[in-house]
């Protein structure tokens, strides 16, 4: 068994932060989305793994390396373009060969891992696995329209008129007759190979696809707030630590994590929440659910519900909440007249300042 990991795409949803980086890198609780999908190919004893990378292969690269810290042996191929799902097997056939494979969506969080699904594909004769869960918007997502007894009737990908509110999740298991599949389909109204129109090509062939409704907590972390919620999950995973330092008038109340390096003074900080080294927390209040990456400085200010990538200034602001700021980003308040809102805003960026 082998796995293939999405991290290309375009991103759409999270620009500005996809203009510069790769979603799958977005860091929840303070370590990239992608790296929990790895670690779950390792525990479901997969070591074979490709990435299918796009133009932020070198970053994706840069973080994956050869797989070795992950237990795994990584390879990576490149996309020329965001074609799809299918795209990505296609290209994919090379490394693939003749064996059994797990189709991860790098920027999909599944917690509970995958060693069991696993573990049934690989004792069954199914085509396909794939795994379902129930969502308030089933427009969003591909979605499946089971019959009574629980075998899929049909998928559509983000449809207008959904025929369930079963969304497929981000991670699939295929035989190699899924290479017969994705040579046969053709490009969809946006112009991607869809991996459900591969899948309903086996069902329409009456080649054996099985469904399992996952128990677990499952989140596709395209948009911001369901980044959000998955930082806030993952936070309330976390056991308190200290390696930093905490000093003048500081409270500490909950689960917070200080990485070594970061300095912490006259604040409060209420978990869950992560401060990453080298960071400091000076005369302000990280509230529950923020994720604060390393270096960056938060200074008479408040913050809640948020993540702060590296090396960003958060500095005389009264509060700030649901935010996720990206990387060397200044957010300065002033006391100067007038009393102006004054930005820089990248391209394709939200701001949303009170009225
Ligand atoms: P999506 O989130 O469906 O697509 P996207 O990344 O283009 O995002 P948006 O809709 O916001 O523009 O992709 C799911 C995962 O698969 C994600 O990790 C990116 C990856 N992917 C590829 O690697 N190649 C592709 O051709 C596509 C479409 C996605």
């Amino acid at each position: 068994m082998k796995a293939l990991v999405l991290a290309g795409g375009r991103g759409t949803r999270l620009r500005p932060l996809t203009h510069t980086s790769a979603k799958q890198l977005v860091p929840v609780a303070n370590r990239p989305v992608l790296f929990y999908g790895l670690d779950a190919i390792r525990e479901a004893g997969i070591t074979e793994t490709a990435i299918v990378v796009g133009d932020t292969g070198d970053e994706v690269r840069a973080a994956v390396g050869d797989g070795s810290d992950f237990g795994l042996k990584v390879s990576y191929i490149q996309q020329e373009a965001p074609l799809g799902l299918a795209h990505c097997v296609v290209i994919a056939r090379e490394f693939l060969g003749d064996d059994d494979f797990v189709m991860y969506l790098g920027d999909n969080l599944l917690i509970g891992g995958i060693a069991d699904l696993v573990a049934a594909f690989q004792s069954s004769a199914y085509a396909a696995q794939l795994l379902l869960s129930r969502v308030a918007e089933p427009q969003f997502y591909g979605v499946a329209e089971l019959d009574a007894d629980g075998a899929i009737l049909s998928l559509q990908e983000k449809p207008d008129v959904p025929r369930s509110d079963l969304a497929i999740v981000g991670v699939y298991m295929f035989s190699p007759v899924v290479h017969e599949a994705v040579r046969a389909i053709t490009p969809s109204a946006r112009g991607e190979l869809e991996i459900t129109d591969a899948i309903q090509w086996l069902i329409n062939r009456d080649h054996k696809v099985h469904s399992y409704l996952v128990s677990g907590y499952w989140k596709d972390t395209g948009r911001l707030r369901d980044i959000l919620e998955c930082n806030r999950i993952l936070l309330e995973r976390v056991e308190a630590r200290t390696d930093g330092t905490i000093g003048g008038r500081s409270e500490i109340e909950g689960r917070v994590v200080v990485h070594p390096g970061a300095v912490v003074e006259d604040s409060v900080l209420r978990g869950p929440i992560v401060i990453g080294a080298g960071t400091k927390v000076v005369r302000s209040y990280v509230g529950p659910f923020t994720s604060i990456a390393e270096d960056c400085v938060i200074e008479d200010a408040e913050i809640e519900y948020s993540i702060v990538l590296g090396s960003s200034t958060i500095r005389s602001v009264p509060r700030i909440e649901h935010s996720l700021i990206g990387r060397d980003v200044e957010v300065t308040g002033t006391s100067r007249v007038p009393n102006a809102h004054r930005l820089m805003v990248g391209d394709h960026s939200k701001v949303q300042l009170r009225a």
